[in-house]
Parts: structure tokens; sequence; C-alpha cells
């Protein structure tokens, strides 16, 4: 019933055209606008090549294929939206363009059409500022690629009707997404909590305590994760990464804690993006060595503690100022981005009080405040509390 509803996407680049496909496979009749014809050619027949591939590989029918393409409709003309419940916008991340577009939009479809932002790093409420009718407005944030990352950021901005993010949750679900409700502050869920991931790990390699590939190797062969912090930053590209870091450094208004690194800022400078330019922390020339860890397991256990340390309190302190619900913050790092557990059960597996002490020691050792301890965690230390009910807890 719900997929019958006409979905229009604005914006056929990365995120739009791979929006485009998580919708018209769930079964909505979807408009794709772009301002650039050529941009929505490459979309449908990108789709159309990905839709070829889920058939060559059994997961779709070559007739349920083909039904998803016909659901795709291509304009350059607004105003075709007229008939759309659902507006996703996913154009060049500037918060005057996107502020005109709605504007626009409003002005083509039904007062009771939802209007939603893809933007990674701009306030819904900055957005929703621009709307005639801000309480359908709402953020639906996608990872990309869209069709092959399971979570999507449900954001309400200030102005967002009571009610809409669970609506809109159940819509996401029905697309066989993981949606997670996030409060509109910078990073969101995601993008806040790994921040030390990188930060911390480069924090680590500039102060010469490890080699990257030691800090990589002791965060997937003795942490779990299926990329180490250099790797996975070459693999996103440092023109996302730093940009997602700055943005977040300055969203909180220059706090400390995440404070991004001159070793960074010079690889995305030099435009050493990653593996896409063939040169970011590693060189990915043909026939370049590939850097060899220690795999000293003393020095491995401390980087690997150390790091985790900063990402359970980075997920605490989301936690304890009402960024998203203890499940949320579970969901989103381990489902979405592949943790290999949890934070807040990592915290309990751990005890919230060995946690404590690592943060309090490199506190003592640095006194910055990039590693202060939540109060929150410092109060389940206190009072030897769990984050999650203990029948969640799995062994450490
Ligand atoms: P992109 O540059 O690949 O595509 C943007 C598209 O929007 C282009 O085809 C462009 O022609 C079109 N466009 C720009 N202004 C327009 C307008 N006024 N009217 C109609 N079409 C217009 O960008 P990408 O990567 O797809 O990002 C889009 C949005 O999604 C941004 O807000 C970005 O922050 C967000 N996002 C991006 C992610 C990523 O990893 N690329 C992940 C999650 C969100």
């Amino acid at each position: 019933m719900l997929n019958d509803m006409t979905i229009g996407i604005i914006g056929g680049g990365a995120m739009g055209a791979g929006i485009a496909q998580v919708l018209t496979t769930a079964g909505h009749p979807v408009r794709l606008l772009d301002q650039h014809a050529g941009a929505l050619e490459k979309a449908a027949s990108g789709l159309e090549a990905n839709l070829r591939k889920l058939v060559e590989k059994g997961q779709f029918t070559p007739e349920a294929a083909s039904a998803a393409a016909a659901r795709l409709s291509l304009t350059t003309f607004l105003p075709d939206f007229a008939d759309c419940e659902l507006v996703i916008e996913a154009v060049v991340e500037d918060l005057a363009v996107k502020q005109q577009l709605f504007r626009d939009v409003e002005r083509v479809v039904a007062p009771e059409c939802i209007l939603a932002s893809n933007t990674s790093s701009l306030s819904l409420a900055s957005i929703a500022a621009a709307c005639r009718r801000p309480e359908r407005f709402i953020g639906l944030h996608f990872f990309n690629p869209a069709p092959l990352m399971q979570l999507v950021e449900i954001i309400p901005a200030v102005q967002t009707r009571a009610g809409l993010a669970d609506e809109v949750r159940a819509l996401v679900a029905g697309w066989g997404k993981l949606p997670v409700i996030a409060q509109d502050t910078p990073g969101f869920i995601v993008n806040r909590v790994a921040r030390p991931f990188y930060g911390e790990a480069i924090r680590l390699l500039e102060e010469g305590i490890a080699d990257m590939a030691t800090i990589d190797w002791a965060l997937t062969a003795l942490g779990g994760f299926r990329m180490g912090p250099f790797a996975l930053m070459d693999f996103i590209g440092h023109d996302v990464n730093y940009r997602v870091t700055e943005s977040v450094f300055a969203g909180f208004f220059f706090d400390p804690r995440y404070r991004p690194s001159i070793t960074q800022k010079r690889l995305f400078e030099a435009g050493y993006f990653g593996r896409k330019s063939g040169r970011g922390f590693y060189d990915y020339a043909p026939g370049a060595p590939t850097p060899a860890p220690t795999q000293d397991e003393t020095l491995g256990h401390l980087v690997f503690y150390r790091v985790l340390a900063m990402l359970i309190n980075e997920a605490v302190d989301a936690l304890a100022l009402g960024v998203a619900s203890a499940d949320d913050l579970e969901l989103a790092m381990t489902k979405g981005v592949n943790y290999p557990r949890g934070l807040l059960a990592w915290a309990d597996a751990l005890g919230a009080a060995r946690v404590l002490a690592w943060l309090d020691a490199l506190y003592d050792e640095y006194h910055e405040d990039r590693y202060r301890a939540s109060p929150l965690l410092r109060k389940m230390a206190r009072t030897n509390q769990l984050f999650l009910p203990h029948e969640r807890l799995a062994p450490a």
C-alpha cells in the first residue's frame, strides 16, 4: 500500500541515483530530477547496469528488474513533481541552493507532501527555515552507496511535527533499510561517534607511538574492525573524510575533542585523497611496497584500547546528550557501519570504570580537553551500572 507512494528525488548524482535504485526496487514510482539532463541519463544507465548485475547474481528475476527500471521517470521540470507524496533532495551540499529548491518544491507539491533532505553536514533546522510548512520537513541521511548501505539516519528538525519521524521510520524500514532516529546535531550519529576512530589513530601516528600499518593491524587483528583507520580513510577519500571532520569541528563551536589533524589536512591539500588518487596515507602505485606492521601485541593493545576508549566516550556522550537512543546508537554502529560490536555493549563488557580509568590516564598525561570523560561514563563507573539490559551482554 505504502509502496504505491510516488516519490520525487532531486539531484541525480551519486546519492540521488543510489536512492532511486532503493526506491524503484522497493516498488515506488520515482521521478528523478536534475538540472543537467546528462546526470539523469547517467543515473538511468547506472540503474539499469546495477539491475542487470542483480539479475546475474540471481537476486532479482529479469521481470522484477525491468519492472523496477520502468518505475523510474526522468525530468528537468519541477512541476512534474505535483503528485509526489515525498520529495527527497540530494543536490550539492550548499545551504542557499537547498533552501531555494525547497521554496520551489513547495510551490508545486500538495500541502501534505513530506519534504526530506539527504544533507550530511547542514543543520536540518536551517533548511526547514526556508519552508512555508517546515513541520513536514525532515532529514533522511543515506550512506554511500545507498543500495548497499543498510543504515538511514532520520533527523527531525526542531520545526518537524511530532510523529513524522516515526512515520518516516516505518516507511524506510519498508524499503528493507535500517532506520535510526538522530537529533539535529553535527554529524548526526555515525559521523559524530566515528570521529575518534580516525582522529585518535592519526594522533597516535603524529606522536610516533606507532606507525600506521601497526595501528591498522591493531584495530583489525586485535580490535576486530573490518578495516584499519588509515586504510579506511584512504578508502573513503580524504576529500570527503577530512571535510566531514572539519564540519563537525565547526558545528561543535570548535570543541577540541573534534579537532582535525594537520597531517590529514596536508594530504587533502596535496590532492592525496587515497585510493581514488593513487596515494593517501598509503601509496597505491603499482609495485609500491606495502608497509608491514610490527605485530607487537603490547603496543597493539595500547593502540586499540586508546582508540576504543575514545569511541566509547563519544557514544556515551551522544547518549547522555540525547542524540539517539541506546538501541539506535548500537544499531547505527554495528549494522550501519559494521563495527564489531556496539560501543555501549563494549563499555558494559569492559566495565565503565575501566574505560574511565583509561580516559582519565590520558587526561592526566596530556591535560587536553580532548580526553575529558563524559559525565555519564563517570556516573556509570561510580554507580557500577550497565548501559544496556544484562541479557544483551555478550562475552568481551
Ligand atoms: P553529486 O555532486 O554526485 O550530485 C549532485 C547532483 O545534484 C548533480 O547531478 C547536480 O547536477 C545536481 N544539482 C545541483 N544543484 C541542483 C539544483 N538546484 N537542481 C537540480 N539538480 C541540482 O553529489 P552527491 O554526492 O550525490 O551528494 C548529494 C547530497 O547528498 C549532498 O547534500 C551530500 O552532502 C549528501 N550526501 C553525500 C554522500 C556521499 O558520500 N556522496 C553521503 C550522504 C549524503
